[in-house]
């Protein structure tokens, strides 16, 4: 253990500064390390499917940089937007516990203006795991700008696997060839953005991605591979030639060590698997493909037996068909009780099917037009972004004059109306424990997420959800996690107790539908205004809309 760690410092000295804080005289006990990093974000030119594109590169990389990290380090990263639009990054799946300030969505921050920088500062508080990073305004994302985020366990927290041989990250994402911005009036105008024009691993598609090899391996090794789905649209089926794949991790939490040919890996989700090189020396096929689409497609990259100049084998290991496939494989994902993650206590003391339910929100997306053009909402409000920061106008006590409070309700109307297209805020009251159940109508796949939060995802099925579903749920060892899907024409429940304090971003992964509307915010108040419960607005914060200029507000509490 004390020896992985020691290499995965060294390995990250080259990009990273790792700062260790010394307990000082004033300081009641030693900081968490820092992990601090400078980001130029430019646009550039790549020939990633055939033709020469512009993308979103971070200090010329494409996907953006690794970030490494441990549990509870400081991750301090100064972004410089040399993007001719304004910028916001956020961290999908790191909690910000207390400090929704970080969140990087227009709903929480002011964004940071071409020309200049701003620092983010935030911890993975608690956390383990794999999560990913991208840019959140409009249709960004679409051209790159996301990368890994992976947090390892401090020393001396046990970890229920051996340290792998290499720990490798797998982004996959369904990839379009459209510019973001053309993308965005796409939508505007009220069209769509159409189907994807391929699939990418690591930045790679087509046939680039299968030369040079991606890895390569050592024969009798053990690999972790850190997969995420960082596409906007697509589910994807990911597999390995010849090699089974056994799950370690998912968003965040240790799962049941089950073994897998393959895996489907919604929009937004994260998984960690480990991969015996236990086959003969030779070339194998990675593949991600898309799933329930016609005209499906897929990329392959190579992994190389170190030494091998043997080609991988012809016969491309076929995708799973069928929905019943993916749903009998989400119920085989079991949280591991026993492992501890972040933590020293086990995360198992932790009974979540025996805390009662204060209140059920079911969220239906709804789609409508609105003067012609389309909109996705849940339960018919449709959200949409003003120029002031929903998180700041509350705190500055604007809210009045920006937006106001639970448009929606906790159930879908009786009736279908026209969509009502505002600021879409609902509240919760603070640590109670709430059922949340997604219901899409849509003939087509759902993906959807809580910042700010880990969720029990203890249920699905099909057609609409009522009260009689809770006994099929699965109350003793759900997975905590931050992303779920939701089948067409099916609903899924989670289970979570609204402990964090801030202004959280409910919504779909799916990010035409996110740009329309389908997406809202959850404020969660602590009565007591404490710094306990949330931490003051960070001083650096910028300011925009009409909190420009404004006195800091009788919630800005002393140190
Ligand atoms: C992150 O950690 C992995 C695994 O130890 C290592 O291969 C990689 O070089 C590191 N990346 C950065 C940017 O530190
Ligand atoms: C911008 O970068 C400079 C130079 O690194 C740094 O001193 C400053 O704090 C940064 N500004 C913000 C708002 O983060
Ligand atoms: C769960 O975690 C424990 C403790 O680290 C580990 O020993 C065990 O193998 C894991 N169980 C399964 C089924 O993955
Ligand atoms: C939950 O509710 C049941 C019935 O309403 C009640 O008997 C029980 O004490 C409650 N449990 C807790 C932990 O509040
Ligand atoms: C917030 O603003 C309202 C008027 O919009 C006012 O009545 C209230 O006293 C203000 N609250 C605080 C804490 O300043």
């Amino acid at each position: 253990m004390t020896t992985t760690m020691t290499m995965r410092r060294t390995a990250a000295g080259g990009v990273l500064l790792l700062a260790l804080l010394l307990l000082s005289t004033t300081v009641a006990r030693a900081e968490d390390p820092y992990v601090f990093m400078e980001w130029h974000v430019t646009y550039g030119t790549k020939n990633i499917v055939g033709t020469p594109q512009k993308v979103i590169l971070i200090n010329d990389e494409f996907p953006g940089p690794r970030i490494n990290c441990s549990s509870n380090n400081n991750i301090v990263i100064n972004v410089f937007n040399q993007l001719d639009q304004p910028l916001l990054f956020t961290w999908n799946g790191i909690q910000h516990r207390k400090n929704s300030w970080q969140d990087g969505l227009p709903g929480t921050n002011c964004p940071v203006a071409p020309g200049t920088n701003y620092t983010y500062h935030w911890q993975p508080k608690d956390q383990i795991g794999t999560f990913f990073y991208f840019p959140s305004i409009g249709m960004q994302r679409v051209v790159g700008g996301f990368g890994l985020i992976s947090v390892v366990s401090r020393l001396l927290i046990p970890v229920p696997y051996d340290p792998p041989a290499d720990d490798l990250q797998v982004l996959i994402g369904d990839w379009f060839t459209k510019d973001h911005a053309v993308m965005a009036g796409l939508l505007d105008a009220g069209r769509s953005i159409g189907r994807p024009a391929g699939v990418l691993i690591n930045g790679r598609g087509g046939k680039e991605a299968a030369n040079p090899p991606m890895f390569t391996w050592e024969a009798a090794k053990t690999y972790q591979l850190r997969i995420c789905n960082v596409g906007i649209k697509s589910s994807l089926n990911f597999r390995i030639q010849g090699h089974d794949m056994k799950l370690v991790e998912m968003d965040g939490s240790h799962t049941i060590q089950g073994l897998y040919e393959s895996l489907d890996v919604h929009v937004g989700q994260c998984m960690s698997v480990l991969v015996d090189a236990d086959q003969k020396p030779a070339d194998y096929l990675m593949v991600a493909s898309t799933r329930f689409m016609a005209g499906p497609s897929s990329v392959s990259a190579v992994i190389r037996y170190a030494g091998s100049n043997t080609p991988p084998a012809a016969n491309v290991p076929e995708p799973p068909a069928g929905w019943a496939w993916s749903i009998n494989q989400w119920r085989s994902f079991r949280w591991n009780l026993t492992a501890s993650a972040a933590r020293p206590n086990p995360q198992g003391s932790y009974h979540y099917g025996q805390i009662n339910i204060t209140r059920t929100i079911k969220l239906m997306v709804t789609r409508g037009h609105v003067e012609g053009k389309l909109r996705y909402g849940f339960n018919g409000v449709s959200h949409v972004d003003g120029d002031t920061p929903l998180k700041l106008a509350e705190y500055f006590n604007v809210s009045d004059q920006v937006f106001h409070y639970n448009q929606m309700g906790d159930e879908p109307p009786a009736v279908n109306g026209p969509m009502h297209v505002v600021p879409n805020v609902i509240t919760a009251e603070f640590r109670t424990f709430i059922e949340v159940v997604f219901e899409n109508p849509e003939k087509s796949m759902d993906s959807v997420h809580i910042d700010g939060y880990a969720f029990f995802a203890v249920g699905m099925g099909p057609g609409k959800w009522t009260a009689a579903e809770r006994k099929t749920y699965n109350l003793l060892d759900a997975v905590s996690r931050h992303t779920i899907q939701v089948y067409p024409r099916s609903w899924s429940a989670v289970m979570l107790t609204f402990d964090n304090a801030g202004m959280w971003n409910v919504r779909t992964n799916l990010w035409e539908r996110h740009y329309l509307g389908e997406q809202l915010y959850m404020s969660v108040v602590s009565p007591a205004r404490s710094l306990r419960d949330e931490y003051n607005m960070p001083e650096n914060a910028l300011r925009c809309g009409k909190v420009v200029g404004l006195p800091l507000p009788p919630s800005y509490l002393p140190a």
